[in-house]
């Protein structure tokens, strides 16, 4: 089959973990007979160094006619980079908020799942990992305190900031489905995480989760507040299936899961909207201090390039060829040197391409 991609490269690392997947991709098509057309996409620095604006409608139109998006990651150094002289509503990060509302990307799924190869590198001691653990982080992507009003005032001179936190009942319904989606086809257990507590928003998600939940009674609701979770996770993060959350929540438990898997460079994730469309980019950023020295670790955009193969085109086998690749990659003991540990063979990004790129195979 032939499809159509947009590549966004990106800023810092991107071009060069973008590369690598691009490399497992090709290697999918001739293994299993597709086509992928690549289209270019600026977004973040590298579209204001072109465009002087972090986003234009062209990317966006050119973004939706592809079948998928493969994203690297954007942003520089806040203190040296000069897109950060820039209102914030021209800077890198905006271009990100403004793809992810324009194609209304309300659904972003982040795994955390710890490779057994990886136990070394997991900062918890060995009586709490039991097991390892298999979660996955569905977070509300287009709404909350990312998308409410926000202004900073002077009053009576003094200086006022005001950020706007806003849910209303539909959006937590579209997202509450997906999660409960998502757990029916894992281990039928939701999470459903907030600050009910204290947070009007909180409390009107509470209640349209459990709405929701009538409709799936398989699955195992439970609440938790955020700030509990956020120790759960470091405490006995098995106990985790979907945890499903509002953007701001989502964003600040997702690096922490990350980096309880070990590295923040093995995490792909996925942000969908009512269509096939999706854009997949790896979770962590753009690490403009290591961006091209060919040590980035290219595994967690490999692994959103599964994740587009099995979310947006369909293709179940050739996602599975590209995980399986990666789990024998780290079988075989190569690292690249965030997960470095003793006895393994270190590599650089483009040799860690390579080897993926290698064991991609049919099953037979
Ligand atoms: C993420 C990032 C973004 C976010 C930034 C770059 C705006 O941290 O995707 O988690 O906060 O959503
Ligand atoms: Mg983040």
């Amino acid at each position: 089959m032939n499809y159509s991609i947009a590549l966004i490269r990106g800023d810092g690392i991107g071009p060069e973990i973008v590369a690598e997947a691009q490399k497992v991709l090709e290697k999918v098509c001739s293994t299993f007979g597709h086509k992928f057309e690549y289209k270019e996409v600026l977004l973040g620095g590298a579209s204001i160094d072109v465009h002087g604006v972090p986003l234009t409608d062209e990317a966006i139109a050119d973004a939706k006619s592809s079948d998928a998006i493969l994203m690297g990651s954007i942003g520089g150094d806040a203190k040296t980079s000069p897109w950060y002289k820039l209102e914030p509503s021209k800077r890198p990060e905006a271009g990100l908020l403004a793809i992810r509302k324009a194609l209304n990307l309300f659904a972003n799924l982040r795994p955390a799942y710890l490779y057994h190869e990886l136990k070394d590198a997991c900062p918890l001691r060995e009586d709490i990992i039991g097991d390892g653990f298999d979660l996955m982080i569905m977070r509300e992507l287009t709404g909350g305190l990312y998308f409410g009003e926000r202004k900073t005032i002077e009053e009576n001179g003094v200086l006022k900031a005001i950020d706007t936190l806003t849910y209303d009942e539909n959006e937590i319904r579209r997202i509450a489905k997906r999660g409960f989606d998502i757990a029916m086809k894992r281990r039928k257990k939701v999470t459903s995480v907030d600050k009910a507590n204290v947070l009007d928003s909180s409390r009107l998600w509470r209640k349209v989760v459990e709405e929701v939940a009538k409709d799936y009674p398989e699955v195992t609701l439970e609440h938790m507040l955020v700030d509990n979770c956020a120790m759960q996770l470091v405490r006995n993060p098995g106990q985790f299936d979907v945890i499903l959350t509002e953007n701001m929540f989502g964003d600040i438990l997702s690096d922490e899961a990350s980096m309880v898997t070990g590295s923040i460079g093995m995490l792909s994730s996925a942000s969908l909207n009512e269509t096939k469309l999706g854009l997949y980019e790896p979770s962590h950023g753009s690490a403009p201090d290591i961006a091209g020295k060919n040590i980035a670790n290219p595994i967690a955009t490999i692994l959103s390039a599964a994740m587009m193969l099995r979310y947006s085109l369909d293709l179940d086998e050739e996602a599975d060829a590209v995980e399986t690749a990666v789990q024998q990659v780290l079988t075989d003991g190569f690292r690249t040197v965030d997960i470095m540990s003793e006895g393994c063979i270190q590599v650089g990004t483009k040799e860690m391409g390579d080897l993926i790129a290698e064991r991609i195979a049919k099953k037979c």
